[in-house]
């Protein structure tokens, strides 16, 4: 298998991922991506396919596996564990629509601005570079560049490789091994700056933080994606009401002058607290759900449901309430692993 066809092969997949309006395509293009990724990334994923036999000897580069890395630590958040973020890819409709929002949002800063190229950072690009791999083939050389950013080496090292193997290296400015809930970007803002490094209700990993961090830190009239990730309740499968919305404007809430997370405003901000009345009396035991709806930008949304991981529904049951009050109370990525949310 020579490089070019590599190269076909991965622009088709992301072709289908970013294009094609049927999710059973679009499922079978991230397998394909996958192949094709995984044998580049780490040896132990490949399987006994003469195909991906050729490309590991060709391509392999040689990369600690995941379960031998010692974790890295952020402060409000846990680290997906590398081969936890390549699991990702499979995520199909969080994969699709990230990278279609990320393009969208890509096009747009290319209309209303004449500066070339488009500066995107990709923080928390896992692995792959997977968000900004898939959409670098939609666009030539000069107008627009990548920094690729990882708390893992490892997921920096493999990005990089992967960007060689697919022929987008041209399109990446930079590699870095960093942690985003405190990296300072020196010299030019972005134009772009995504992350998902997000689980449900925004539970467990830093997404909040990173936000917090790099939210204030674009080009003027810069974009951050995704532009608002909603927590909110339904009862009976009505909404009842919003429990908390992360935007970009969460750097102002959470910086001191210098422009550094301020720990006491983050740990506040991260622990939710919220009375809502649900219009009357509830019954012990009536079905409250909490959901996570993430707008990537403009109309990609990911809805409540479409992706297991990052927006999944969670069930409470409630305590009898005669007024018809009821608190919900969680934290979000403090890294203390607060799976429940509590509901009286
Ligand atoms: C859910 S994965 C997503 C990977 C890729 N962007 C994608 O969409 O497929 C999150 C990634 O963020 C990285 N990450 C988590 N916390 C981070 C931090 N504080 N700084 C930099 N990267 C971080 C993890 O190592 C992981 O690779």
């Amino acid at each position: 298998m020579d490089r070019s066809s590599l190269e076909n092969r991965f622009t088709d997949y992301a072709r289908i991922i970013l294009e094609n309006d049927r999710d059973i395509y679009v499922g079978s293009a991230c397998d394909g991506i996958k192949d094709v990724l995984s044998s580049v990334v780490t040896g132990d994923l490949i399987k006994s396919s003469s195909f991906l036999q050729g490309l590991y000897e060709e391509y392999y580069v040689s990369s600690p596996r995941s379960d031998s890395l010692e974790k890295e630590r952020c402060d409000f958040g846990d680290t997906l564990s590398p081969s936890g973020a390549a699991a990702c890819l499979k995520d199909v409709k969080r994969t699709k629509v990230f990278a279609r929002g990320l393009k969208s949002a890509i096009e747009k800063m290319m209309k209303m601005t004449d500066e070339r190229p488009i500066r995107v950072l990709d923080a928390g690009c896992g692995p792959y570079g997977l968000l900004s791999m898939l959409v670098a083939p939609f666009f030539k050389e000069g107008e627009v560049e990548f920094s690729l950013l990882d708390i893992y080496k490892v997921n920096v090292e493999c990005s990089m490789r992967v960007a060689e193997v697919i022929g987008q290296i041209a399109k990446c400015r930079e590699f870095i091994k960093a942690d985003a809930v405190q990296h300072r970007i020196e010299g030019r803002k972005p134009h772009v700056i995504i992350s998902e490094t997000m689980q449900t209700r925004l539970s467990v990993e830093p997404q909040v933080a990173i936000t917090a961090n790099l939210g204030d830190q674009l080009a003027d009239g810069g974009i951050f994606l995704p532009q608002s990730i909603r927590i909110y309740a339904e009862m009976n499968d009505q909404e009842l009401g919003e429990l908390f919305i992360l935007t970009s404007a969460i750097s102002a809430e959470v910086k001191d002058s210098c422009g550094r997370i301020v720990p006491n405003l983050m740990s506040r901000i991260s622990s939710v607290k919220k009375k809502i009345n649900a219009g009357r009396p509830v019954e012990k035991g009536e079905k409250v759900v909490v959901k996570t709806e993430v707008r990537v930008f403009e109309d990609h949304v990911l809805k409540s449901g479409e992706s297991e991981a990052v927006t999944g529904s969670f069930n409470t049951r409630t305590l009898k309430s005669e007024s018809g009050d009821i608190t919900f109370e969680f934290e979000m990525g403090t890294g203390k692993k607060v799976s429940e949310v509590f509901v009286s």
